[in-house]
């Protein structure tokens, strides 16, 4: 059921504009209350009469229109919303909302909404597959934007592929699925490690890993979805900070383990950073010069502190959960294992690491969750988007903390 939600649905100009229709009728069914937005190009293809007669509100197309400002202000629109769904979501919709462009009454909407965001992609096969449509989702995905669909099959412009927006039935079922699963970590403290660290040689050089941060920050914006207060520890990278999140930038290992102390007392730790496991013993004040010596300098190199080991045997303030990653580029389950026991962490998600599967600054992961000893508690997940593996993931972690209450 879905008593009291309230959606903010903006159709997009698409053929499947038309099963919004049924949606708008479905949704209200289940008890939500629907508002409409409807794009210039989304009235060549369902009338504004339509949804107004289904929804049983007025319907929104402009940006400054006197009638409509003065019975609901375009901000208000998106302020009074529990979910802002859009469907169809169009390829132009969708670039222009990983952009921020607030050209029209919808992208404005879109700009301002404070509520979580859900998009049903609608388009063509070639529209689908363009690069630019797919960085612009995993921009969007990075931000904590749900998506729904789109399927494979038959086109309407008689091409057969990906792009078919999601069935009614699957849009419930990811509307249900949201308002179900929002809150469930509501309460719960989580702290996220993510990036590389970088190790200084001197004040302009550094020893560093290939690590993204994609999965840490998908992790963390996951977390946070679920309603967990997330403190993220990244070291450098180039995601944006996930919304809702505090964000603790640090650079070398020790300065993440300090920033991971001070944020204890959690409920969940998970460590994805890939921490350096050496740094230099004892970096230069001055940049090292060429000349200096004639020869290449030899670098002294001490171990650092291992921050899920410190995390998992912090005592009375050891998290309830601790989850570890392991990089591993053979061996990949075996290593795992003798590095969950090692490390003293409840889980243990491994990667096979190795140049061939892309891992390392991909947008994709196949992992392994071991979530105790023995061949019956390793499972294997498919392959999947990182933001994919960081809702599992999250899913997992507020199963294990609800048995654990
Ligand atoms: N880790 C950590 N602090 C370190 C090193 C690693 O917290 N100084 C954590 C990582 O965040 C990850 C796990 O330990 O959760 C395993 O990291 P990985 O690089 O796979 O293992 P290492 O300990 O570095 O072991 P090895 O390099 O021998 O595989």
């Amino acid at each position: 059921m879905l008593q009291g939600q309230r959606i903010l649905l903006i159709v997009a100009g698409g053929i499947a504009a038309y099963k919004c229709l049924d949606l708008i009728r479905r949704l209200r069914e289940r008890g939500a209350s629907v508002r409409c937005v409807l794009t210039r190009a989304g009235e060549q293809f369902v009338t504004p009469l339509s949804l107004a007669a289904l929804s049983e509100h007025p319907v929104h197309r402009d940006l400054f229109s006197l009638t409509e400002e003065s019975e609901m202000g375009h901000i208000q629109l998106s302020r009074e919303a529990d979910l802002v769904l859009v469907a169809p979501a169009t390829a132009n919709i969708l670039a222009k909302m990983a952009v921020g462009l607030g050209d029209d009454l919808a992208s404005t909407l879109l700009l301002a909404a404070s509520a979580p965001v859900m998009v049903a992609p609608a388009m063509n096969v070639r529209m689908w597959e363009h690069p630019g449509t797919q960085a612009n989702l995993a921009t969007l995905e990075g931000r904590g934007i749900r998506r729904v669909g789109p399927a494979e099959g038959a086109m309407a412009c008689n091409e057969y592929g990906m792009g078919r927006m999601a069935e009614v039935d699957d849009i419930l079922a990811a509307i249900e699925a949201f308002f179900g699963e929002a809150g469930r970590l509501t309460g719960r403290r989580a702290l996220v490690t993510s990036g590389p660290t970088h190790e200084p040689i001197d004040p302009v050089r550094y020893i560093a890993n290939r690590s993204s941060g994609k999965q840490g920050h998908a992790i963390a914006a996951a977390l946070s979805r679920l309603g967990a207060a997330v403190t993220l520890v990244t070291g450098p990278t180039h995601e944006s900070d996930p919304p809702g999140v505090t964000v603790v930038r640090v650079q070398s290992a020790t300065d993440m383990l300090a920033a991971c102390q001070t944020a204890l007392p959690v409920d969940v730790a998970v460590c994805a950073a890939a921490v350096a496991d050496w740094r230099v013993a004892e970096p230069s004040s001055g940049k090292i010069k060429k000349t200096a010596g004639g020869k290449p300098p030899i670098l002294e190199l001490a171990e650092n502190p291992d921050i899920l080991t410190t995390l998992s045997a912090t005592g009375i303030r050891r998290p309830r959960l601790v989850v570890g990653f392991a990089a591993e580029t053979e061996q990949v389950v075996e290593n795992a294992r003798e590095k969950r026991s090692r490390k003293g962490c409840d889980w243990i998600v491994a990667n096979d690491v190795s140049a061939v599967t892309g891992t390392f600054g991909g947008d994709e992961n196949q992992i392994y969750l071991i979530t105790a000893d023995g061949p019956q508690a390793t499972e294997a997940w498919p392959t999947l988007s990182k933001h994919e593996v960081a809702q599992r993931l999250a899913e997992r972690i507020a199963n294990a903390l609800e048995t654990a209450r």
